[in-house]
Formats: C-alpha cells, sequence, structure tokens
C-alpha cells in the first residue's frame, strides 16, 4: 500500500536518529510512506520583508505534518530560543505537529508539568520547587526521604535519593553553583515497580509494569524491566486524563502505586516504546506512524 501524504518528517536533536526514531521511520517505509529525518539543528528559518521560508541544506523546506521527537538536552537558553522560535514558526504556518510544539515542551519542563498535573486534580508528589538554598534544606528535612530531580531530565539520569537533609543540602549547593538547581521531591514509597501507561490519540494502547533492578529508579535505562499488566480502570483514567491536561497526541505516563493511591510522577511526551513492545507483543511504533498519519488526513 503507498500512501502520498507529502511533506513529512520525523524532527529530532541528533544529528543521526537514535534507534527510537530508526525503528519509526522503517516502520513507515513498510507502509509506503515517504518519512526524512530531520536533525532540529538542520533547520534555518529566513525571515524578510519580502517573505519568509524554512529550508534545509540550502533548499526550501515543504512540510505538512512533522513527528516531535525531541529538541535536544543539555541547551542553553539561545539554543532552545532559535530551535522553538523555527518550531512555532513552522507550526504557524500549518504543520502538524505530534506532540504540539507547545504540548511537547511543557513535558520537559518537570516543574510545569507537575503544576498542570495538580491542578487537574491528580495526585503528585509533595515537591518543592526554589532557589533558596535554606528552603531546600528545611525542605528536605520535613520530607525524610527525598528525591531531587532535573528539572529537565530523561531516563532517570541524575536524580539522586537521600534521606539525609545535609546531603541533600550539599547536592543542591553543587547544583545550583552550576546554575542547575534541582526539584525537591518527597520520595513515594512504592513496591520495587511503578507503571509505565502509554497513550496514544486519547487510548491507553499498552500497560507494563517497569521492575527496578538494584535501584529505586524504574527506567528501562536504568536496568528497568518491563513485565505485563492488565491496568486498572483508574490507572487508565489518570493516564488518559494527564494527556488530557497537557493536550497531548501521545505520550507514556509514569506512575507509582504510593501507600495512598496512585500518583503520576511524570509524563513523558517522546517516550521510548521498546521494552513495552517486547512486553505487550504489540507494534507501538507501527501504531504511532498510523496515529500520525491518521492526524494528517483530518
Ligand atoms: N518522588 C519519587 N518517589 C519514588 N520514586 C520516584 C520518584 N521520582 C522518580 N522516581 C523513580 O525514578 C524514576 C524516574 O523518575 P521520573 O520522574 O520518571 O524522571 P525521568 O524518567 O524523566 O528521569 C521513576 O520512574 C520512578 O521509578
Ligand atoms: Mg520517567
Amino acid at each position: 500500500m503507498s500512501m502520498q501524504v507529502g511533506g513529512l518528517a520525523i524532527i529530532h536533536a541528533s544529528p543521526i536518529p537514535p534507534k527510537p526514531t530508526r525503528i519509526i521511520l522503517a516502520e513507515f517505509k513498510k507502509m509506503g510512506v515517504k518519512v526524512r529525518y530531520l536533525p532540529i539543528q538542520a533547520i534555518s528559518l529566513y525571515l524578510s520583508p519580502y517573505g519568509s521560508y524554512v529550508s534545509v541544506g540550502g533548499k526550501k523546506l515543504e512540510l505538512r505534518g512533522a513527528l516531535l521527537r525531541g529538541i535536544g538536552f543539555s541547551l542553553t537558553l539561545e539554543q532552545f530560543f532559535i530551535r522553538i522560535g523555527i518550531l512555532k514558526y513552522l507550526e504557524s504556518e500549518g504543520v502538524r505537529f505530534v506532540n504540539k510544539v507547545s504540548s511537547l515542551l511543557r513535558t520537559r519542563n518537570k516543574l510545569e508539568t507537575l503544576i498542570a498535573l495538580y491542578r487537574a486534580g491528580l495526585r503528585v508528589p509533595t515537591t518543592l520547587a526554589t532557589e533558596s538554598l535554606k528552603r531546600m534544606y528545611l525542605g528536605a528535612k520535613a520530607l525524610g526521604d527525598v528525591v531531587l530531580k532535573p528539572v529537565m531530565g530523561s531516563r532517570g539520569l541524575g536524580s539522586v535519593r537521600t534521606n539525609d537533609a545535609d546531603v541533600a543540602f550539599q547536592i543542591v549547593k553543587t547544583l545550583s553553583s552550576f546554575n542547575q538547581p534541582p526539584l525537591l521531591q518527597e520520595y513515594v514509597e512504592k513496591p520495587k515497580r511503578d507503571i509505565r501507561a502509554f497513550v496514544i490519540g486519547g487510548e491507553v494502547v499498552a500497560c507494563m509494569y517497569r521492575y527496578s533492578r538494584g535501584s529505586w529508579k524504574t527506567n528501562v535505562a536504568q536496568g528497568g524491566i518491563g513485565a505485563p499488566l492488565n491496568p486498572p480502570e483508574e490507572v487508565k483514567e489518570m493516564a488518559l486524563k494527564c494527556l488530557e491536561v497537557l493536550e497531548l497526541d501521545y505520550a507514556g505516563v509514569d506512575i507509582a502505586e504510593g501507600k495512598e493511591g496512585f500518583y503520576v510522577l511524570e509524563v513523558n511526551g517522546s517516550p521510548d516504546f521498546e521494552e513495552l513492545s517486547r512486553v505487550s507483543g504489540l507494534n507501538i511504533a507501527k501504531l504511532l506512524a498510523e496515529y500520525f498519519l491518521s492526524v494528517l488526513k483530518r
């Protein structure tokens, strides 16, 4: 089957496509749909009194839709502004992004995400955001078992757990001296696992437990291992609500089973899916590719 939708891309920040992106590209290829990979750094925007255009490698870029898989990590504010400026220009010109630019951005900002979820009445861990060392120290003392978490991070990288307020203090002090103040969060007492719910287009397509191995983090990137899960209705509803609140087309929702009930830890707007595909037996990349095309036809 061949389909002509024209001008499709997967956008990410690395010069060559990372593995999940390569898997999605392969699915498009199998479907006979042409989708190119675009590193975000390769896109240029030209604005003039006579008109404007976006180009790649000196050639004008005609896009209809883009699967936005990332904007990069460890960015300077300047890189961030240029990348977001160009993406938002494209979006305002009618390019359909999956996920939408501002929605993906919000998921990159763990604080903004938590605020939005909290406002919507979802249970999130007690969190302290401050640049005050003193407040952090007092917060760590009050909360006891805490996690210090990068406000922009993924794969469990860089999060630290301690129940010693002085250790927390030293970590926050050091990070702050590099202008990278973290978030302080209560450690949610949970089994040696959490739940990953994967939602596409308003439907929970797959769920799994992620069991941690030798760490309090359950990320697959930290050695976590998936196991099948037929999620309770409450988990499904929570996950769906997260996507609704954050206006996401698709996402992976991390849910912890705390003593008081389920907590949303994080919503990932460009989630990996290899482990979930393995555990669920579903071809998640294919589902994503199909969803992307269906959105463009609307
Ligand atoms: N407050 C918390 N309480 C208990 N476990 C947590 C907490 N925050 C994170 N974790 C564990 O660490 C993992 C990574 O944290 P998360 O917030 O999902 O960030 P990311 O996956 O982007 O690095 C979670 O999947 C969970 O297993
Ligand atoms: Mg996570």
